[in-house]
């Protein structure tokens, strides 16, 4: 598996694994397909593993831990905090006090087993909180040697040079992907100049890039993919287009819609690792081998100008969804 360097001192496989559906969000899981598939992620050298304490609450961290502690696998892993659910319930506050900052890195600790995270997000910014009283809380632990390095998920540029000024920040983790590409006009330009790695979630578009979704797609209970406007039925018929005009590419690469997807990403800069997720083997295996997969400029700008005719139907999140970002 190829590295690379997110920001300089942490070096990683240049794509990793995004753990959450294996808890929730994306239909039913199997803790058992689960670990099989963080074990083989492991075996293939992905060794970036993406979780939050509110994947599940708490469950998704709690399958790292076992994993970890089973395995004895030698993987660096980014957790987050902020985003307060009950579990089985999306409704949710955002909460970076410093009591919560704290009493969540050692939930987090506790769960995963560890005893430093190598690198902790703040999930989404509480505006109640200036950032750089999140950013002292995060230095604390620090220097008490609980965490390794701060991330910082969905923020605008103001906020990360604001936060960069009183630590550096090692990655922004925001959705990007060939249909969600806001973060090109500020964000990522200023991690460019600021040295800071960026990890794009969602980066098949919540699957939906793959080309798997039909029109009349039914998404199985529980699934949040069917509250996204995106994923409307009355937007899905017009979004298909996209992952179309990306399967076309795909088959003339000669690889899968996803690995275009994922390899169009890995095109954008060397500081980029994206983290597809998925609890399948099959598709973990596919992911892998888009690393392979090696996009000119101009292939990049055939694909971005096909796709930029196209509309896209519908936000990313839920109005309420969309106010925790770009924060
Ligand atoms: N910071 C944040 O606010 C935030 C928000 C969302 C996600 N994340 C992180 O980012 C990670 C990745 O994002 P994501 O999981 O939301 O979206 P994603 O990686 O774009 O897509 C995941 C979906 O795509 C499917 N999939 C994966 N590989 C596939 C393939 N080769 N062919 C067909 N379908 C495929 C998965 O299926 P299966 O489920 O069937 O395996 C899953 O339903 C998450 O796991 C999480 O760690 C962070």
């Amino acid at each position: 598996m190829k590295k690379r360097k997110l920001c300089a001192d942490l070096e990683v496989s240049a794509i990793g694994l995004g753990c959450m559906g294996m808890s929730e969000f994306y239909g039913p899981t199997d803790d058992d397909e689960s670990l099989r598939v963080l074990s083989r992620a492991a075996d293939m050298g992905i060794d970036f593993f993406d979780t939050a304490d509110t994947y599940g609450p708490h469950h998704n961290e709690e399958l790292i831990g076992k994993f970890i502690r089973q395995s004895g696998a030698n993987i660096k892993v980014a957790t987050k905090f902020g985003i307060v659910r009950k579990p089985r319930e999306y409704t949710r506050e955002i909460n970076n006090s410093t009591s919560y900052v704290r009493q969540s890195c050692e939930g987090s600790l506790r769960r995963l087993g560890i005893e430093q995270i190598d690198l902790y997000y703040v999930h989404r910014v509480d505006l109640n909180h200036p950032i750089e009283e999140t950013m002292e809380t995060l230095v604390g632990l620090i220097r008490e040697g609980k965490i390794a390095r701060i991330g910082l998920c969905e923020v605008n540029e103001e906020t990360l040079r604001r936060a960069h000024a009183v630590h550096p920040i090692t990655a922004v983790q925001t959705e990007y992907s060939l249909w969600s590409r806001g973060v090109e006009d500020n964000v990522l330009p200023a991690c460019r100049e600021l040295g800071i790695g960026f990890v794009p979630y969602s980066p098949l578009g919540r699957g939906f890039l793959t080309g798997r979704f039909q029109v009349d797609e039914e998404f199985e209970g529980g699934d949040f993919r069917a509250s996204l406007p995106r994923f409307a039925h009355g937007a899905i018929g017009t979004n298909r287009r996209i992952a179309d005009v990306i399967a076309t590419m795909a088959q003339e690469k000669n690889c899968t819609s996803a690995q275009l997807a994922l390899a169009w990403l890995l095109a954008q800069g060397d500081h980029i690792v994206p983290i597809p997720g998925t609890k399948r083997l099959k598709y973990l295996e596919e992911n892998v081998l888009a690393s392979e997969v090696i996009l000119s400029k101009d292939e990049c700008g055939v694909l971005e100008m096909a796709i930029k005719q196209l509309p896209i139907i519908g936000e990313r999140y839920t109005p309420e969804g969309m106010k925790g970002v770009n924060a």
